[in-house]
Formats: structure tokens, C-alpha cells, sequence
């Protein structure tokens, strides 16, 4: 497959709620820019006509936005066509061969949930409509080892790794392609980033709201399928990885799978696991579900550059904030020539993912006065986010130009799971934590980073 862009989008899942919540509003953002002229095909099982998917569209790109501009909207509506049916209905890829038209290049976008990957692809290819196209594919990607695999398999029966694109919105954000340059475009940094300056890593994903009546889909996966075999431990492969050789979009996912294969299978002692206090009143949650709202896990990269230095992830619901953390901890100084230092006071660098987008440097100083006693303060570029571009805009766009960059290519997905498969679909009943508290306080006690945790401020 060529760069060459795509030629038209065709969205499955047009009527659920990703499309009205996320991607509606990227799309009207894509037409305000005019980076997005093609048109966009909806396919879904309700038996809608065109006129209600432009309200349920606009309706998502309101409620996003605050407001719409009639404008722009009417151009976004005049791309749209909108194709009703079953997925497993041979008619439904014929009424989208049909309305595909001419289109030589289109790119299916699969917002739907995975059990109905395989037979979509196979729809597609039945009917011709995967003939030069790309495939973009929403998480989860499996369940597990096997399962990544199985669903590679199934999609490479129909297209090549080169036009599939797996998503991960958070390689999406702002906040992570800032990690990226800050990482690669500053010379002061490179002498500090290892195991001889570095003590720990720690990340923090915390979210003070439950599970937000997605208990059904987030009782079959928990929280370390959910956000940390994926967001997070790819947040973990840029802070570790090294410079990529060349800008191609191999060159970067090259360096992040090497990361992954360094990184130690985990065991069960390096997660703790928590469940909210009301979880199981959620709809949706199975009775007595065993089912974690909380994980706290340390990672070991066997490279060296990292050996030995622990990098912890830490992720929830119904913490006391909402906001998602990196700390890179650096050793402290060898004497305390002034004032003892104390140990979480020693230098660091903070990468603020959410909801700020911010990168800190802490360091210590003299406080004014008399003594010499020091302080610790922060020097930091707070992003006032304004430019800032969602996701699902910068991912659509990508994979309409054939980007793969901030995509996850096949052996990553497969390492990923592997890491994690051995700490996945634990039946112990996880201990409880109450809402609003940052996971259950007597299992967290000792584990964690040497210097301690440091949560996030709202
Ligand atoms: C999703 C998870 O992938 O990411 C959710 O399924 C989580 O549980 C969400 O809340 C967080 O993403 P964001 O972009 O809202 O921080």
C-alpha cells in the first residue's frame, strides 16, 4: 500500500456512542481545517435513514464542542451517506459496494466491538470492498496472547500489516507526542536518562469517576487490560526507548518493540490489585465479580540503559482525581552538603498527561532567608492546550494519509499481551478501597516506587 491518501471513510459503528462521543466531533474538526474532504460512509445495524445520522452527528459534535457553526456542519453533512444493515448480511457490503462508487482507496474504520472484526472483514472482502483499502481497528485488540493472535491472523487473511492500523488514542494526545520530542530533541537529557541517574519511574492514570454504566464491557476486562497493557505501557515504552534511527513510521515502533521485548514477563507479585467499595452495584457487574478497578504494577526493562530500575504504573477508577502523571525520579545527590535532603525531595521530572499538558523539572533551591536551607521547586512549560489536536482527529487523519506511526503494529500487540498474560483474569477477590482514596491502603503498603508514590494534584 502506497502513501496515497485515502479516497473515502467508511465508519462502522456510525450509531454507537464512540462515534457520537469522539469521532463526529474529530470529523467536524477535520472539515473545519479542511483536512478532511472525502466523503464518510456510515454503516450500522439500525434501520436509520441519512437525515437521522446527521442529527445524531450533530447532536455528538454539540454536545463536545459547546456549540456548532451551521457552516461547517452543513459541509460535514453533505459528506455523509449512511448504509443500514446486518454485518453478517451479504446485502449490507453490496448497498457499501454501491456506495463506494468509484472509490479506490477507502478506509474502513471499525468502531465496533471485536467479536464482529472477523466478520466484517470478511464482508468486506466478500464483496470486494476491501480491494486496495485500509483497515482501522479499535482496542481492545484481544483479550489475551492467543486471542491478539487469532485476530492478527484473521486480519491478515484479508490485509497486509501495512493498511491495518490498530488504534491506541492515547498515542493520539498532545501530551504524548510532547514526551516524544522533549525526549529526542534536547541533547541535556540524554546524559541523565539511565540507570545511573534514574532511581524509578512512575505513572499514574487516575480517574475520580467509576465506571460510568460501561459496567458490562469493563467487568470482561479490569483495569489492567482496560488502560495499562495499552495507554500506559506505551507511555512506559517512550519514556524507555531509545532514539529512533530515521523518521519512518517503522523506525519509531522498531525502538518501542524493542522496549517490549526487554521488558520481564510480570508475576503476580508485582501487581496489586484493588475493586472501588461499590463496584458490584454497578449494572452490568457479575455478581461477586473479581474483577479490578485498580492495579498498581512494576515493570523491569532488561536492557542497559534500565536494569534495575523499577518503572511502576498505577492506574483507577474512582480515585481522588482525575488527572494522569509521569514522574521520572532522579537518584539523589551522593552528600548532603546543605540541608538533608529528603528523599522525595530529590530532582525529577514530571510529564503532566492529562488534563493539563505540562513538563516540570524539579529542583532544589535556597529559600530565601538567612539560613542555608534549600526548597524544592518546579520550573515548568504549562501548555495552555488551546492548538491542542483530539486524538481521534490526529489517528483519522493519519490513517487516511497511511501513517502508521502512532498505530500498533502486530509484534507490539502480541509483546504487550505477553507481558501481562501472567497477571491477567486473577479470581481472587480483589481488597476494597474506598471511592475517592488512592486504592486499598493496607495491600499498597511497601509497594511501590523506593521514595514512595507521588499523586498527582487535581
Ligand atoms: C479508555 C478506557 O480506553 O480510556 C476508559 O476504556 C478510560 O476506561 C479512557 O476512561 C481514558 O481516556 P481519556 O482519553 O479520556 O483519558
Amino acid at each position: 500500500m502506497s502513501q496515497e491518501r485515502s479516497d473515502t471513510l467508511v465508519l462502522f459503528g456510525a450509531t454507537g456512542d464512540l462515534a457520537h462521543k469522539k469521532i463526529f466531533p474529530a470529523l467536524y474538526a477535520m472539515v473545519a481545517k479542511g483536512t478532511l474532504n472525502e466523503p464518510v460512509i456510515g454503516v450500522a445495524f439500525d434501520p436509520w435513514d441519512l437525515a437521522k445520522l446527521q442529527a445524531r452527528a450533530r447532536d455528538g459534535i454539540v454536545n463536545a464542542l459547546g456549540s456548532i457553526d451551521d457552516k461547517i456542519f452543513a459541509r460535514l453533512a453533505s459528506l455523509l451517506r449512511y448504509v443500514s444493515g446486518d454485518y453478517r448480511a451479504p446485502a449490507t457490503f453490496e448497498k457499501l459496494k454501491t456506495a463506494l462508487g468509484s472509490a479506490e482507496r477507502p478506509l474502513h474504520y471499525l468502531a465496533v466491538p471485536p467479536a464482529m472484526f472477523e466478520v466484517v472483514v470478511q464482508g468486506l472482502e466478500q464483496s470486494g470492498a476491501a480491494q486496495g483499502a485500509r483497515l482501522m481497528v479499535e482496542k481492545p485488540f484481544g483479550h489475551d496472547l492467543q486471542s491478539a493472535r487469532w485476530l492478527n491472523r484473521v486480519l491478515h487473511l484479508v490485509f497486509d500489516e501495512k493498511s491495518i492500523f490498530r488504534i491506541d488514542h492515547y498515542l493520539g494526545k498532545e501530551a504524548i507526542q510532547n514526551l516524544l520530542c522533549f525526549r529526542f530533541a534536547n541533547s541535556f537529557l540524554e546524559p541523565i536518562w539511565n540507570r545511573n541517574y534514574v532511581e524509578s519511574v512512575q505513572i499514574t492514570m487516575a480517574e475520580d469517576f467509576g465506571v460510568e454504566g460501561r459496567g458490562r464491557f469493563y467487568d470482561e476486562v479490569g483495569c489492567i487490560r482496560d488502560v495499562i497493557e495499552n495507554h500506559l505501557l506505551n507511555i512506559l515504552l517512550l519514556l524507555a526507548m531509545e532514539p529512533p534511527v530515521g523518521r519512518s513510521a517503522d523506525d519509531l515502533i522498531d525502538e518501542k518493540v524493542q522496549v517490549l521485548r526487554a521488558i520481564r514477563t510480570l508475576t503476580r507479585d508485582d501487581v496489586v490489585r484493588g475493586q472501588f467499595d461499590g463496584y458490584l452495584n454497578e449494572p452490568g457487574v457479575a455478581p461477586n465479580s473479581p474483577v479490578e478497578t485498580f492495579a498498581a504494577v512494576r515493570f523491569f526493562v532488561d536492557t542497559w540503559r534500565w536494569q534495575d530500575v523499577p518503572f511502576f504504573i498505577r492506574a483507577g477508577k474512582s480515585l481522588p482525581v482525575h488527572a494522569t502523571e509521569v514522574i521520572v525520579q532522579l537518584k539523589r545527590p551522593p552528600l548532603d552538603v546543605f540541608d538533608p535532603i529528603k528523599p522525595g525531595d530529590c530532582n525529577h521530572v514530571r510529564f503532566r498527561i492529562d488534563p493539563q499538558v505540562a513538563i516540570s523539572i524539579g529542583a532544589r533551591r535556597k529559600a530565601p532567608g538567612d539560613d542555608m536551607v534549600g526548597e524544592q521547586v518546579e520550573l515548568t512549560a504549562l501548555d495552555d492546550s488551546k492548538g491542542d489536536m483530539p486524538p481521534y482527529e490526529r489517528l483519522i487523519g493519519d490513517a487516511m494519509n497511511g501513517n502508521g506511526q502512532l498505530f500498533t503494529r502486530q509484534d507490539a500487540s502480541e509483546l504487550a499481551w505477553r507481558i501481562v498474560g501472567p497477571v491477567l483474569g486473577d479470581t481472587t477477590p480483589p481488597p476494597v478501597y474506598a471511592p475517592k482514596t488512592w486504592g486499598p491502603a493496607e495491600a499498597m503498603a511497601g509497594f511501590g516506587p523506593p521514595n514512595g508514590w507521588i499523586n498527582p494534584a487535581k
